[in-house]
Formats: C-alpha cells, sequence, structure tokens
C-alpha cells in the first residue's frame, strides 16, 4: 500500500463499522489520516485508539464545516444513514443524509481537486431479476435507501463527467465482521438473550451475498492504486448467496445448539426488504486483481470464540 504515502485521506463515516477496519488499515505514520463523522451511528472508541489519525466530530450535510476542512488527496466516502426500513420511515431524512451529503462531500472533493471512492450498496438493483447481478444491470431500487444512493451515485458519475474528479463506486453486498450491524449481529444477540428461541424477521427465504469486511477493505485501498478504477463501478461481494434460513441453521449448528433452538419467521419482511442478493464480482475480480478470501463458516466459528458462546 506505499503508493498512499505521503498522501492525505479523508474518510467520511469514519467511525462507523467498516469506516473504523478501513481506518485501521490505513493509519501509518506515513499517511494523514482524518476521520469525519458526526457519531450518529459510529463510535469514537472505533478508531481513538488507532496511531496518526485525526478524528472530526462533523456533520456531512454542514458543508462549511467540510469544506474548511485541511486539503485532501484522497476521500473515502462512507457515511450514510445505512438502515433501510429507517429510510422508508424517513425517507426525508434519508434523502438529505444520503443524496445531499454525498453531494457535500463531493464539493470538497470538487474544491480539493481529490479523488474519491464512494461506498454504495446492493439496494440500488432492489429485486434483479438477474443472478447473480452484474454493474451493468441498471439501477431499480426497491426501497427509499436504495433510492438516495442511486442519487449519490449519478452525482458521483456528473462530478466525474462535468469536473473531470477521479471517483470510483463501490456497491457493497452484506458486510460482516467485528463491530458489525444487520443480520449476523442480530442473531448473536437474540441467541445470546435467550438460547431456546431465534426468531428471524421476515420468511427467512431472502438469501444474501455475505462478503467480510477485511475483504471489503482491501478491494477499497486496491481502487486506489494506479488510474485503472477511475470512472469504474465494482460489485464487492462474495460471490454466493445464502438463506437467512440456512444462516440461521448453520449458527445454530456452529453452536452445538441444534436440539435446543427452536427457529421461527415473523413471516412478514419489513418495507423495503429485497429477496435476494447475489453478486457477481468477475469484473472486481479481473480489473482490481482482488479476490475475497475470508469464508462465511470460518468467521462465524471465530466469532462464537470471541463471544464465548460456545
Ligand atoms: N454494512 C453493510 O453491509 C453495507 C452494505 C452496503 C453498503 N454499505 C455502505 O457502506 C458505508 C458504511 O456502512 P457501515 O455498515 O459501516 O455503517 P455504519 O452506520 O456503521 O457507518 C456509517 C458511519 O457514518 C456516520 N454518519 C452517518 N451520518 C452522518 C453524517 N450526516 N455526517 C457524518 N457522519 C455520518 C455514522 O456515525 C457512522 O459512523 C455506508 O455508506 C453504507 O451505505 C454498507
Amino acid at each position: 500500500m506505499t503508493h498512499l504515502d505521503g498522501k492525505k485521506i479523508f474518510v467520511t463515516g469514519g467511525a462507523g463499522f467498516i469506516g473504523s477496519h478501513l481506518c485501521a488499515k490505513l493509519s501509518s505514520p506515513s499517511r494523514k489520516l482524518t476521520v469525519y463523522d458526526n457519531l450518529s451511528s459510529g463510535k469514537v472508541e472505533n478508531v481513538k485508539h488507532l496511531p496518526n489519525v485525526h478524528f472530526v466530530k462533523g456533520d456531512i450535510l454542514d458543508l462549511k464545516k467540510l469544506r474548511s476542512q485541511e486539503k485532501a488527496d484522497l476521500i473515502f466516502h462512507l457515511a450514510a444513514q445505512v438502515v433501510v426500513p429507517y429510510s422508508m420511515e424517513n425517507p426525508i431524512i434519508d434523502f438529505e443524509t444520503n443524496a445531499r451529503g454525498t453531494l457535500n462531500v463531493l464539493e470538497k472533493a470538487r474544491k480539493d481537486d481529490a479523488r474519491l471512492v464512494f461506498a454504495s450498496t446492493a439496494a440500488v438493483y432492489g429485486n434483479p431479476t438477474k443472478l447473480p447481478t452484474s454493474e451493468d444491470y441498471g439501477f431499480n431500487p426497491f426501497s427509499c435507501y436504495g433510492l438516495s444512493k442511486v442519487v449519490g451515485e449519478e452525482y458521483c458519475d456528473m462530478y466525474s463527467k462535468q469536473y473531470g474528479l477521479d471517483i470510483t463506486i463501490m456497491r457493497f453486498a452484506n458486510v460482516y465482521g467485528s463491530r458489525c450491524h444487520g443480520v449476523i449481529h442480530d442473531f448473536f444477540d437474540k441467541i445470546n438473550r435467550n438460547p431456546e428461541k431465534l426468531e428471524i424477521i421476515g420468511t427467512g427465504l431472502q438469501s444474501r451475498d455475505f462478503v467480510h469486511v477485511s475483504d471489503i477493505v482491501e478491494a477499497l485501498i486496491l481502487s486506489t492504486e494506479g488510474r485503472a478504477a477511475v470512472g469504474k463501478t465494482y460489485n464487492l461481494g462474495y460471490g454466493e448467496t445464502i438463506q437467512i434460513i440456512d444462516l440461521a441453521k448453520l449458527i445454530i449448528k456452529l453452536l452445538n445448539l441444534s436440539e435446543k433452538t427452536v427457529i421461527s419467521t415473523t413471516n412478514t419482511s419489513w418495507h423495503g426488504d429485497v429477496k435476494t442478493i447475489w453478486f457477481n464480482i468477475n469484473k472486481a475480480k479481473k480489473e482490481l486483481n482482488w479476490t475475497p478470501k475470508v469464508t462465511l463458516e470460518d468467521t462465524l466459528k471465530e466469532m462464537i470464540r470471541d463471544r464465548r458462546l460456545s
């Protein structure tokens, strides 16, 4: 990663789940790293122990503050409202953060003439009819979250075409690892509270492509090497899909609770929930020379060891 030495790097949302893992990898005496986060869901503890990280509590909606930060060479824009059901209940707040917030970050990039990597999502595809889904599928969002990320992507495209900014769009599937939120975290929490039952929200028949946060971080960094990824969009997933009911069964099996835990489902999904996420990742493999390495089962075992659940 020597290509980033001497660079001033600015990470929005750096105190969150993925951002803090990225900052842990980037932090080095040879780089100047600023984390800009309003701590709405992130925690300063996630980054404050990292050497050479300058933390700024700030909102991406505060354009004045954002633009008054030191000039950056490279911006990773991860700050976002990330919860699909919340976006359906609060579409305006979701739009503000993900669409206008992204536009503000692009304005900082324009002022600084900085390179930018934008964290997008599988939600831009909605319920794709083509599986595994490739980057050229097109947009068909099924939630306000997906739509606000489409707007973010479109502004990235506009800034790249009209202002010549160097931008890469990364669409993440379901990211997991330490400090993650979402279904895996939810299952562990529920079993911790009561190992006799595990309730799945929805039918359990939804399926997801789970990719480990360390693989995401590696791809984000690889995308900033040379110019191959400039102006491009990549799917970052594992390239496999698993039904949520099978994920639940797997976790229970690894915990040796198959005889004890009863799985049930609420049978009603939340507003904006999609049926299947399954990425075709050939483009990232070929052009970024990236392959996801971490398997779901190995990580679940590790998480179980860490949580002393088995
Ligand atoms: N976790 C996943 O599975 C997943 C999947 C697809 C895409 N993504 C994208 O990856 C990025 C990071 O997601 P995450 O899972 O780490 O979420 P996260 O909630 O852990 O991190 C988001 C961070 O952004 C900060 N933030 C939110 N609004 C802000 C604002 N207005 N100003 C400044 N900071 C703000 C939060 O405090 C938090 O630290 C997001 O853009 C998300 O849409 C995540």
